[in-house]
């Protein structure tokens, strides 16, 4: 018995389990004393394994799972309360029907010697890459070689961090996206957290306030290697004028800058004089990239699907293509998103899906005006929801998470804290404007019977 105690102890338990129910060959009851036997040794590891000192550079957990953190908690406190969200921009809605029949038809194909495909292009669909380029490029120059399909632009803002080194400087609008900062803390490109500041030493921070318009004011910013813009913004909902982004690409072509151009919310872009991409701006292909995603297009916040497009004319310093150092990225630790994903998005840029995946957008754009007149008839200073399902929101000179905690214990909502994207969003709290339509009604009714009165 000594020697199978010796050789089970490396056994997972339920390996174990098995093991010890299956001895002599024949199948008996499992026993209890495997797990007994599974208990670690009692000499502690020493680990030589140090960890990525940058991590201990972050300023608490990532922003919505602290909000789901709270939310919960506010539920166990008060069991019986109907929260409703308008935090973290998930999208509510059923997918549009032709193309989650799409997805159906080639889920259903992976049954089918015919239908079924293992790994796919690293750089997605060729027919897919087509027809992104044909619905929103083509007019711009951008061709389908240049577009990445990926598992959403999260995910890709992520992996493009891994072509610059930790001595890249980096520039992001405030209040920007989390996701832009906590990367670069992890590359190692922004130095410490400054308390005083609330700001990293290295980063710099491109002030998006009313006064300006929330486009910053370039004339103040040095140059940096590397701007991360997003555009309509998230949080704010502000969507910059072909002039503003006129200035943004030469601003970026003058320092030798890249731009990393998040166009994730560009389908709610309702002015039609607005840019809905970057490379509308002549110039803008030599200097940035683009990331987008059909998260927010056709509710794939669950299925992840998006896409990044790299011109082949924007190169690095020593000239050669950032095209290529991308694609070294996605076929290295990247591989190609789900077929059935990718069927769906497929669907989505036929003239059905597009059609379909437009009303889907007008939906939560509705939504989005409800909410705005809602704070604006309330008396707020009230931004964005106009060409963005974002809604800024301002309580001068409270500070953000204590108007969070106050609208959640009044009103059962959840919505997101401005300082939580960033120093300049102090004061301010984000609604999302994805939800049920009757919930974003019952939300507005909480907000006329606690607001209304002030
Ligand atoms: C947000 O709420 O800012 C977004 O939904 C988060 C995301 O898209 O990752």
């Amino acid at each position: 018995m000594m020697k199978l105690n010796t050789s089970l102890q490396s056994l997972s338990h339920s390996k174990c389990c098995t093991l010890a129910g299956s001895l002599n060959g024949r199948r008996s009851k499992p026993s209890r004393i495997s797990c007994a036997i599974a208990a670690p040794p009692a000499e502690e590891v020493k680990m030589r394994v140090k960890r990525n000192e940058n991590f201990g550079k972050l300023q608490a957990g990532y922003l919505f799972p602290e909000i789901a953190r709270r939310r919960r908690a506010h539920q166990e406190k008060h069991p019986d309360a109907k929260i409703i969200s308008l935090g973290i921009g998930d999208t509510t809605e059923p997918i549009p029907k032709s193309i989650a029949e799409a997805m159906q038809q080639a889920a259903a194909g992976m049954a089918t010697l015919e239908g079924y495909s293992g790994y796919g292009a690293e750089q997605g669909k060729g027919e897919l890459r087509e027809a992104l380029c044909q619905r929103f490029y083509s007019h711009v120059g951008r061709k389908p070689n240049e577009i990445f399909v990926s598992d959403g632009s999260k995910c890709d803002i992520g992996r493009l961090q891994m072509m610059f080194g930790a001595d890249t400087t980096v520039a992001v609008q405030d209040p920007s996206y989390p996701v832009y900062v906590d990367s670069s803390v992890i590359m190692g490109m922004t130095g410490e957290y400054d308390e005083g500041s609330k700001g990293f030493g290295k980063l710099q921070y491109m002030v998006c306030r009313p006064e300006n318009d929330f486009f910053p004011d370039l004339s103040k910013v040095q140059a940096t290697d590397l701007i991360f813009f997003c555009n309509p913004n998230n949080p704010t909902g502000a969507a910059a004028t072909r002039k503003q982004l006129e200035e943004l690409v030469a601003f970026a072509r003058k320092n030798g800058a890249i731009l990393v151009y998040d166009a994730a919310y560009a389908i709610y872009i309702a002015d039609s004089d607005l840019p809905q991409t970057i490379f509308e701006i002549p110039g803008a292909e030599e200097c940035a990239m683009e990331t987008c995603s059909f998260s927010k297009y056709a509710g794939f916040t669950g299925v992840r699907l998006g896409w990044t497009v790299v011109p082949e004319q924007l190169k690095f310093a020593d000239g050669s293509p950032v095209i290529a150092d991308f694609n070294r990225i996605m076929t290295t630790i990247f591989n190609g998103a789900s077929v059935i994903a990718q069927a769906g998005g497929l669907a989505a840029l036929q003239d059905e899906g597009f059609r379909e995946m437009s009303d889907l957008v007008a939906f939560y754009r509705e939504n989005a005006a409800i909410l705005r007149k809602t704070f604006v008839d309330l008396g707020f200073s009230v931004y964005g929801g106009e060409n963005a399902p974002y809604i800024w929101v301002g309580f001068p000179g409270k500070p953000s998470w204590d108007v969070f905690a106050e609208i959640l214990e009044k009103c059962n909502i959840v919505t997101t804290p401005g300082s939580g994207f960033g120093p300049a969003g102090e004061g301010f709290v984000r609604a999302s404007a994805f939800g049920h339509r009757e919930d974003i009604l019952e939300a507005v009714e909480r907000f006329k019977k606690e607001f209304g009165k002030q």
